[in-house]
């Protein structure tokens, strides 16, 4: 009986952390991975537009419309609206999904890591404060 209980209840978590999209495991994953975009990337409340443009308020937001940042063309008009999908196709192959992009970066291959920088991203509302 009590073998099946808890063997009900590992299957339940399991299922569970399937089935959440965000959580602040992933959060805390992707705080790592965002190491890499650091040398050129802000966010945060006192993130400032610095190589590249702040990353407050990503999702929900259109593509190259943070104010006071000098964006290349292609990015200045790609007219993308930043979801997981699109967040998710852009940083796997940033010049694959936007030609012409100035930014120098090779991209992010594994599908775990790029949910985890969603998910850290996420957090932070066009104010800079966690959401
Ligand atoms: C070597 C510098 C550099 C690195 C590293 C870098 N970026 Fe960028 N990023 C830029 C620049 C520069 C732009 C603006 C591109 C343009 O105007 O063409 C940009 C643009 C972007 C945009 C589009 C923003 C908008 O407002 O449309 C996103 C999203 C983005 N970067 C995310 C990331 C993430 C996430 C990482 C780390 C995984 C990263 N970048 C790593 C330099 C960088």
């Amino acid at each position: 009986m009590m073998k099946t209980t808890v063997a009900t209840a590992a299957l339940l978590a399991a299922i569970w952390l399937a089935a959440t999209p965000a959580s602040a495991q992933d959060a805390a994953a992707g705080e790592k991975s965002f190491a890499k975009c650091r040398a050129c990337h802000q966010v945060g409340e006192t993130a400032k537009n610095v190589i590249g443009p702040a990353l407050n308020g990503l999702f929900g937001r259109q593509s190259g419309t943070v104010e006071g940042y000098s964006y290349s063309p292609a990015n200045k008009n790609a007219g993308i609206p930043w979801d997981d999908a699109s967040f998710a196709a852009y940083i796997k192959d940033p010049k694959a999904k936007m030609p012409g992009t100035k930014m120098v970066f090779a991209g992010i291959k594994n599908d775990k890591e790029i949910t985890d920088l969603t998910a850290y991203l996420k957090q932070f509302g066009a104010d800079g404060k966690k959401l």
